[in-house]
Parts: C-alpha cells; sequence; structure tokens
C-alpha cells in the first residue's frame, strides 16, 4: 500500500493495540513479543487497580468524568481485582502489558466509562505510578524480615556474650572476642541496612501521576489528592523527571546490594567456621545437603547460595544503571527493562532474610573449639604490650619487646602465657609478677570494658540497646 495514500483506520489498522490507529500493518509477531512486558509485569497488577482508581476518583471530584463513570470504573476495578486473585484473568500478549490488558478489560465490563479512565493520564506516569507502589510494599516488608533476622543474631549473640573466640585481621589470629561481639558487628551492619532503605522508602514515596506523557495535561487535575489517597508522601516535582527517572529503583537496588553484601560476608564465614578445619559452629541439617559421591559431606549450601546470590543482586544493580545512563529525557522504552531486575532483586532478598532468619537459629556453637583456637595465635600479645606501655614504656618499644617474646615462645612451640614470669622479664624488667592476669584470654576480653568493646558486660549492653530499639 502507498503509504501517501490516506486510509482509514477501518481499512489497515491492526486491531486489538491501543495505539494502533496510526499504523499501516500490524507489528511484526517478534515484535511483539520482544517490546511486551505483560509476562512480568502483570505483578504490579492490584497497585495498577489501585492508581487507576485514585486518579478515577480525582477526575470525577474535579468534574473531567461523571459520577456514573467513576462508579462503573469502581465496580469494574472491584470485579477485575477478583479475578486477578482467584487467577482467573485472563492476560492477553496483544494488549502488550498490564496496564493495557486491565484497561481492556474494564472497557469490556463497564463500556465507556472504561474508556474515559485514561484521560489526562498516560502509561508513561501510570507505570512509574505502580512501580512505585510496588516497590514502597516491597520496602516495607523487607524492613520486617531484616528486623527479624536482627533479632535472630542478637538471640544468639545473648547465648555468647561470654563465648571467647579468636578475632582476625587478615584471617590471622589477632585478638580474642566473644563470639557474642561478633554476631553482633553483623547487628549493626543491618541495623544500618534497615535505615537505608527506610530512608530509601522517602524517596520512592513520591507520585509520579499527573506528569502525563512527559509535560503534563491540559486537564484541571488535583495531584495532592491522588497523593493523598494513595499514601504517598507527596508528588514529583517536575513531570519530565517524574516519567523518566528509575533512580529510586537504583538506589533501592543499591541497598539491596549491600544488605546482600553484609549477607555474604556472613556466610563466608560459616562456611569457614564449619569447615572441619576451624570446627567452630554447626548448621542444622535442613539447611545443608550430602554429596551424592562423598557420603562423608554435609556442605553448607544456604550460605554458600547466599554468597553466589550477591552476585546476582550486585548485577541488578549495574543492569539498572547502566539502563539509566544513556537515556535523554523523558520516558523511553527502555525503561520497561527495570522491572525484571527490580522484581528479582526483591525475590531473592526476601527469600535470603527469611531463610537467613531461620538458619541462625539452627546454628549451634563448639565453644571449646573457638576457644583453643583463640588460645593458639598469641592473641594476647597485644594485651602484653598494653600492660608494659601501663608501666612507663613508650608503646613503640614495648611491641617490640612483645614481638621478641612471641618469636621465643613460638621457637619453643608454646604460648606466651606457658613462658614464666622471669622468662618474660628478660624482655623487660618492667614485667611483674602479675603479668599472667593480663595473657589470659578471658583477662583480656573483660579488659576491653567501653561501649563498642568486647567485654561480655559490654556486649551484654549493645544487645540491651538493640533488643530496646527492635521492641
Ligand atoms: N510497559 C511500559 C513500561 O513498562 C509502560 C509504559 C509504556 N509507555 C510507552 N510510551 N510505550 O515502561
Amino acid at each position: 500500500m502507498n503509504s501517501e495514500q490516506p486510509t482509514t483506520a477501518a481499512q489497515s489498522a491492526p486491531s486489538g493495540q491501543a495505539w494502533s490507529g496510526r499504523f499501516h500493518e500490524p507489528v511484526d509477531e517478534r515484535v511483539k513479543r520482544y517490546t511486551a512486558s505483560v509476562f512480568f509485569d502483570h505483578r504490579l497488577a492490584l497497585f495498577d487497580i489501585e492508581g487507576s482508581v485514585a486518579h478515577a476518583r480525582m477526575l470525577a471530584g474535579v468534574g473531567v468524568i461523571g459520577a456514573n463513570d467513576l462508579a462503573d470504573i469502581e465496580r469494574g476495578m472491584t470485579q477485575i481485582r477478583g479475578e486477578i486473585e482467584r487467577g482467573e484473568f485472563q492476560w492477553s500478549l496483544d494488549l502488550e502489558d498490564v496496564h493495557l490488558n486491565i484497561e481492556r478489560r474494564l472497557t469490556n465490563l463497564v463500556g465507556d466509562a472504561g474508556k474515559r479512565l485514561h484521560t489526562g493520564r498516560s502509561r508513561n506516569d501510570q507505570v512509574a505510578t505502580d512501580v512505585r507502589l510496588w516497590l514502597r510494599d516491597a520496602i516495607d516488608r523487607i524492613g520486617g524480615h531484616v528486623r527479624d533476622l536482627r533479632r535472630s543474631l542478637v538471640d544468639l549473640a545473648e547465648q555468647h556474650a561470654d563465648t571467647v573466640m579468636p578475632g582476625f585481621t587478615h584471617l590471622q589470629v589477632a585478638q580474642p572476642v566473644t563470639f557474642g561481639h561478633h554476631l553482633m558487628a553483623y547487628q549493626e551492619m543491618l541495623t544500618r541496612d534497615g535505615e537505608r532503605l527506610a530512608d530509601c522508602r522517602k524517596r520512592v514515596n513520591r507520585l509520579p501521576l499527573g506528569a502525563a506523557a512527559l509535560a503534563g495535561t491540559s486537564y484541571p487535575i488535583d495531584r495532592e489528592r491522588v497523593a493523598r489517597d494513595l499514601g504517598f508522601d507527596g508528588v514529583c516535582g517536575n513531570s519530565l523527571d517524574a516519567v523518566s527517572d528509575r533512580d529510586f529503583a537504583i538506589e533501592f537496588t543499591a541497598c539491596a546490594a549491600l544488605v546482600m553484601t553484609h549477607l555474604s560476608r556472613l556466610s563466608e564465614e560459616l562456611i569457614l567456621w564449619m569447615s572441619p578445619r576451624f570446627g567452630f559452629i554447626d548448621i542444622a541439617d535442613r539447611f545443608c545437603t550430602g554429596s551424592s559421591i562423598m557420603p562423608q559431606k554435609k556442605n553448607p549450601d544456604v550460605p554458600e547460595l547466599v554468597r553466589g546470590k550477591t552476585g546476582r543482586v550486585n548485577g541488578h544493580l549495574v543492569a539498572l544503571l547502566t539502563l539509566m545512563k544513556g537515556q535523554p529525557l523523558a520516558y523511553n522504552k527502555d525503561n520497561q527493562e527495570d522491572k525484571e531486575p527490580l522484581f528479582d532483586t526483591v525475590d531473592t532478598l526476601v527469600d535470603t532474610l527469611v531463610i537467613y532468619a531461620e538458619m541462625m537459629r539452627g546454628v549451634t556453637v563448639k565453644a571449646d573449639r573457638m576457644r583453643a583456637a583463640a588460645a593458639e595465635g598469641f592473641a594476647t600479645a597485644t594485651d602484653l604490650a598494653d600492660y608494659l606501655v601501663k608501666r612507663g614504656l613508650p608503646f613503640r618499644e614495648a611491641h617490640e619487646a612483645v614481638a621478641l617474646a612471641v618469636r621465643t615462645a613460638s621457637d619453643r612451640g608454646v604460648d606466651l602465657a606457658d613462658l614464666t614470669v622471669a622468662e618474660l622479664r628478660a624482655f623487660s624488667p618492667l614485667v611483674g609478677d602479675d603479668v599472667h592476669s593480663v595473657l589470659t584470654l578471658d583477662g583480656s576480653i573483660a579488659s576491653r570494658d567501653h561501649i563498642g568493646g568486647t567485654a561480655p558486660a559490654q556486649v551484654r549492653a549493645a544487645i540491651a540497646r538493640a533488643r530496646a530499639e527492635l521492641g
């Protein structure tokens, strides 16, 4: 057909699509599948309905549609919500995305009122609204899961406020700490993660609707009313920005990547601690699997997968950043690609948090192995140096004297505490008869008695602070 020739819609427009009026031929089947998003964006359905109903109420409130139209739209949407919840809704690829599927069903159910719904809005501000509503709900659920995981860590830490283990730097025994203190370090990280998510929520919770396609709309809309209706803290202040930026999704994914990164670190430790070489802990069988060939194996699959899935979430963060970086204002179809990484980030994070809290409740601690490991690596050498400093030696000289003592003990295959007072005095005349009191693991730990320190009293105080905050 000559494209110069005027044609009527009846002659040539492919039926079905909401936008097909200006097209001369139907969309290629492969392109239809390539451009459709309904396979994944149907997850937004209930939020799409919520947003549409709020929009319709506002349109009726300012007199753009009639009260009868609103009643029809509300009735139709109630039915559609039921169909979706019961799994009866027929999703159609021809209708491209969640928005057009629901709008078409509404029109089939209630007629003209359904056709009036899209007045003063575009799928551009609609989808941005849906994603924000969906993500806000996810953030609220995730916040609860983070708190539950913190509770499980605090519970275990409380049981082990006095359990001595080696603290490591460079994975070499450094100084003794308590296992409770070690666990509370992760509790601290997760507290910040929760704060970050709550802060991110403020920027998610802004209403794009009203931006329409990009420039706003000529109808006398009341955006504040829609925002209130949908529980948003306010409206997006610029229509171009409202439909185009996905920084809120990127920010959330960055928060999620940090949660996963923290849990990946803990996972790495659980894996090490469970290996027979360390033998510090055991993880309940229900979180482990065996080997099909090696009968002796019990593998820490869950922590290993958390470590692996952290790569996946970090990948989603990079995908979203890359999705955004070259886009001119305003909306571009690229943004349709925001959903799968975002959905998968939420799914992965929720599963991880829930499983992790349960798994930590199934951790058993081999306190004797931890203590023995702490006793092996000259973990109280710093305590001896501090002892000499308190008796007047400059720290650098004390460090040197103790290093020589460690070398001697190491050559003999014994610990510092195994050297006699007289032998220790050979490295510094300041060594007194009480020197062994600072060389014990428990003495070392108890002496770190300030806020943030590993003394059991301080660990208990940290636990009490966390419990007060967790409620
Ligand atoms: N499915 C689309 C998305 O997820 C909805 C917005 C489409 N807008 C458009 N102008 N084609 O981004």
